[in-house]
């Protein structure tokens, strides 16, 4: 078994953080989210890795993510030189995966600790020639969506319908035989120009292969907007974070619930209510930072007032005399306030940059 991870793409919804990198290493409690997908899939067992990268971004997750030592896998990297669709990476990464069965899995979605052990070995034992995980969502025609008869045989699949058959949208974790080849060989590109996966799966659908389908059960985030990069954020820091204080924190600050926070920072006259994770050489001056918060290595925070958000790595915030909350900060950002009430607001602000003052 082997494991193909998809990390092209160019992060439309994730912009402007995703003009300076890639979407999949934009971390959720300071780790890139693609590691999380690593791990899964090396928990579940399976250490032979490849994964798609894309010209504009390939460079930087290959030269982070490394040959796999890290993870105790070995990852191969497996150049798209367009953004063709899903079923055309499986296509450039064939002479990786053999003949072997694997599974598939898109790297800007979290799922669920050890749910893919599970998926795993229903799709090994059952012998299964693609095995789809499926989840009811409000807006279905965001995603591929699928049709279920009533004993929860897959009929039909279709890819961000206008008119949605049932709210099942499929999860971006897709377990296939090799056979998945010879269906992706006959298809042609959608309206949309490119080769798509559920058209392939819809393929082996109507040639009666075995195609099964299960509910998640856990929960799924597909990061690629911001609101579900805070989400995937809260939930990871409730669910995975270990309380451990490498840094120097005076006597003056206070630290509550589970917080970790990284060597080399210093925190002075802060009280910091977990879960929090601080990264290593932050300097942090009369900050409150409250739960929820992911604060990335060298962020400096002076007169600082902050919930619910993730500050990427050296940006700066000072002297902003009202609560941040539910924001994401961009790398090497800052934000200031002038230290008196200021007349005027001055600013220098990216394209594709949200700020609302409320
Ligand atoms: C892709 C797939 C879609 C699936 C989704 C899950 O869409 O094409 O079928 O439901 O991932 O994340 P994308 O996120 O590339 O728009």
């Amino acid at each position: 078994m082997k494991a193909l991870i998809l990390s092209g793409g160019k992060g439309t919804r994730l912009r402007p953080l995703t003009y300076t990198g890639a979407k999949q290493l934009v971390p959720v409690a300071n780790k890139p989210i693609l590691w999380y997908g690593i791990e899964a899939i090396v928990a579940a067992g399976i250490t032979d890795i490849g994964i798609i990268i894309s010209p504009e971004t390939g460079k930087e997750v290959q030269a982070k993510t490394g040959t796999g030592d890290r993870f105790g896998a070995k990852i191969t990297y497996i150049l798209q030189e367009q953004p063709a669709g899903l079923a055309h990476a499986v296509k450039v990464a064939q002479s990786f995966l053999e003949n072997s069965p694997f599974l598939m899995y898109l790297g800007d979605n979290l799922i669920q600790q050890g749910d893919l052990t599970y998926f795993l070995k229903e799709f090994i034992q059952e012998n299964h020639d693609a095995l789809l995980l499926l989840r009811p969502v409000l807006n279905p025609s965001a995603f591929g969506v699928a049709k279920l008869d009533e004993k929860g045989r897959v009929l039909q699949l279709v890819e961000k319908p206008l008119v949605p058959p049932s709210n099942l949208a499929l999860v971006g974790v897709y377990f296939f035989s090799p056979i998945i080849h010879d269906a992706i060989a006959c298809i042609q590109p959608s309206a949309r120009g490119e080769l798509e996966i559920t058209d392939a799966i819809q393929c082996l659908i109507d040639q009666q292969k075995q195609v099964a389908a299960c509910k998640l059960e856990g929960w799924w985030l597909d990061t690629g907007k911001k609101d579900d990069l805070l989400e995937a954020n809260r939930i990871i820091l409730d669910t995975q974070l270990t309380p451990c204080i490498l840094g120097q924190v005076d006597d003056q600050t206070q630290v509550i619930g589970r917080v970790q926070i990284g060597s080399g920072s210093k925190l002075i006259n802060c009280t910091v209510r977990g879960p929090v994770i601080i990264g290593e050489d932050c300097h942090l001056e009369n900050c409150f930072i409250g739960p929820y918060s992911s604060i990335a290595d060298r962020v400096t925070l002076i007169d600082t007032d902050l919930e619910h958000s993730v500050i990427l790595q050296d940006a700066k915030v000072a002297d902003i005399h009202q609560r941040i909350v539910d924001s994401v900060i961009g790398q090497r950002a800052t934000l200031t306030v002038a230290p008196r009430r200021p007349k005027a607001l001055r600013f220098m602000i990216g394209d594709d940059c949200q700020i609302q003052i409320m």
